[in-house]
């Protein structure tokens, strides 16, 4: 769908300020292009010596002036409403729209990029707005009053008028297109800056744990350097408009104004006319500069909108099914059938995986880093979607149910937990906006959190910071786990949850995990991912990957027992100290 086509499907969805505010402003456009008709009214007037008649005109040309005023702010008041209201749904769709879209989308995007071109679609659209609706028509409307006059008077004014004008718009035409792409050239350079800015940003603690500011600022000055260039590039497509189209305008006004000459002399037209024809051509020709920046303003702001709408045409890549199905009576059984699974570098990262957990069942997966273990999290939550073989739950494979119920039926503390830049108690009470004050209380109670938050200023109403950059990386495990403990889902999936706690700490917790998890009258069903071995002894069964697939399954005392087992090494090593003290991380 054309740039135009989809802005107006939004400027029509209120289409009443839209057409409302639209007539008074085309009435006044109308009036105000009046004044040379009264230079020639008047002139007549003078002429014959009608002085009363002289005053009565130019009364009548004040009064009209002030309607044309009065009824252009009435178009505006209202039209504004319509611009303003349309930007918003135009906003709203497309936040709602990278809301749906998959994490695949969300890995590969640049937050800078994405905000960069926001901004810019945003102001794009007021602009577009503005040069379509009010700059275009008001010249449009000026135009068409100048062509009745002019074919009316001689119909070689109107030809020669139009065949310059449309020779103006036609070079006009192919040098905007140079301009668009030079802009399209910038803009690539402006995201690329605006890219490595926000990273600099996200990322200042990494840049001065290795001192490389310095580093970073040559990186960025490489990339200004282009910035730079493009924007000169874009600027010199300027200049060379200017040239061309502002001399072709200049050469139609000498024109028309040497033929009006010629036939004031020849006597073909009266003085009253002469002064109709060259106050049309000196005031709306000159306007005929203003059509052509405003043409390429609206190209350049095309270019904005577009990319800012193609946003909405970004692909769903795992989507709601068409016919919903809903678990009634929920159990939380899972179940992995033969599942394959790569990202997008197709290598594969989990193959043939298969596994039945039952309800209530505490599964325990361990194995080297990289093996796949957060990757079989991922797929539960349907992040991705398998590249073949399927999982179900309950019976019910995952891309039957509607991701939103999907999500909310398993829980998963990620390994890395991020914050938002609020507060805490915001921060633990967003697993359930219905939980009351109690509830998150005794959440974050049960995950260890008070012990900290007495030392913080504000208590739970501390700011966390972006991405909860001021709590340690073992605070911001504990809100996760609160989170969790407060939502209460059936499937609880831990990801590497405690890894970053002090023994003390992770025995508590643990055991808050433990009663929810074997909670006799609700039991949950849960994933427990962990290098530290000591953590999931308790599990009903320990799953250990390698490269993607089962290598062993079987309780801790079988898995130990097994000569050789991957198990059986990995514990010794934890045991025997070899790292750290038993422990530590693998
Ligand atoms: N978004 C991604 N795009 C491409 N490859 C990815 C992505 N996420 C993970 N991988 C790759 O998939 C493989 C499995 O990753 P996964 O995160 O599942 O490992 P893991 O077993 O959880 O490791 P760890 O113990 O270090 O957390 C790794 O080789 C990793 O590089
Ligand atoms: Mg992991």
């Amino acid at each position: 769908m054309s740039v135009f086509k989809r802005l107006y499907h939004f400027i029509w969805q209120r289409k009443w300020p839209f057409i409302l505010g639209s007539i008074p402003m085309v009435i006044s456009m109308i009036l105000n292009n009046l004044a040379p008709f009264f230079v020639k009214w008047l002139t007549i007037a003078v002429q014959d010596g009608l002085m009363d008649h002289a005053f009565r005109l130019v009364l009548i040309f004040g009064l009209i002036l002030f309607i044309s005023n009065l009824l252009e702010n009435i178009g505006y008041y209202i039209t504004d409403k319509n611009m303003v209201g349309a930007s918003n749904d135009i906003s709203k769709e497309v936040l709602t729209h990278i809301h749906n879209l998959d994490f695949a989308y969300h890995t590969n995007k640049s937050s800078g990029k994405l905000i960069s071109l926001m901004k810019r679609g945003d102001d794009a659209f007021f602009a577009y707005y503005d040069i379509i609706n009010r700059k275009f028509l008001n010249l449009a409307i000026s135009f068409a009053v100048m062509f009745f006059a002019f074919a009316r008077l001689r119909l070689e004014y109107l030809l020669f008028v139009f065949l310059l004008i449309a020779i103006t718009v036609l070079v006009a035409y192919f040098l905007i297109k140079i301009n668009i792409k030079r802009r399209q050239e910038f803009n690539d350079a402006d995201d690329n800056v605006s890219s490595a800015r926000v990273d600099n940003l996200v990322n200042f603690d990494t840049v001065k744990y290795f001192a490389n500011e310095k580093f970073e600022q040559s990186r960025f000055s490489k990339l200004l350097a282009i910035w730079n260039q493009r924007l000169q590039a874009y600027f010199f497509t300027f200049r060379y408009f200017d040239g061309i189209v502002g001399n072709l305008i200049n050469f139609a006004l000498v024109g028309i104004m040497f033929l009006a000459v010629r036939d004031l002399r020849n006597q073909q037209i009266v003085l009253a006319d002469f002064l109709l024809v060259t106050t049309f051509s000196m005031t709306l020709l000159p306007k005929m500069m203003q059509l052509l920046f405003s043409l390429r303003e609206l190209a350049k702001k095309n270019t904005d909108i577009s990319t800012y709408l193609d946003l909405l045409d970004e692909k769903i890549t795992v989507p709601d099914p068409i016919q919903p199905r809903k678990i009634l009576d929920l159990k939380g059984e899972i179940s992995f059938n033969k599942v394959d699974f790569a990202y997008e570098n197709k290598q594969l990262v989990l193959k043939d995986f298969s596994l039945q957990i039952e309800s209530g069942e505490a599964i325990a997966l361990v194995g080297f880093s990289g093996a796949g273990k957060t990757t079989v999290a991922k797929l539960i939550m349907r992040m991705y979607d398998p590249t073949s073989g399927q999982i179900l739950i309950d019976g019910i494979a995952i891309n039957k149910l509607l991701k939103d119920e999907l999500r909310k039926i398993v829980g998963v503390v990620p390994q890395d937990p991020l914050l938002f830049n609020n507060t805490v108690y915001f921060n633990i009470a967003y697993a359930n906006q219905k939980a009351s004050k109690e509830e998150v209380l005794a959440a974050a109670k049960a995950a260890q959190v008070d012990t900290f938050i007495k030392d913080l200023p504000n208590g739970y109403k501390t700011i966390v910071g972006e991405r909860g950059i001021k709590l340690s990386g073992g605070q911001r495990q504990r809100l996760a786990i609160a989170r969790m403990l407060l939502e209460k889902p059936k499937i609880i999936i831990m990801d590497e949850a405690t890894s970053s706690l002090d023994s003390a700490s992770e025995q508590i917790i643990q055991q808050a995990f433990w009663d929810l998890v074997r909670d006799q009258r609700d039991p949950r069903t849960s994933i427990i991912i962990a290098h530290r071995l000591s953590t999931i002894m308790q599990a009903d069964r320990i799953v250990v990957m390698n490269e993607g697939q089962i290598a062993e399954i079987g309780t801790h005392e079988e898995l130990i027992q097994k000569d050789g087992g991957i198990y059986q090494q990995l514990w010794s090593l934890q045991r025997n100290g070899f790292i750290g003290d038993g422990e530590s991380d693998l």
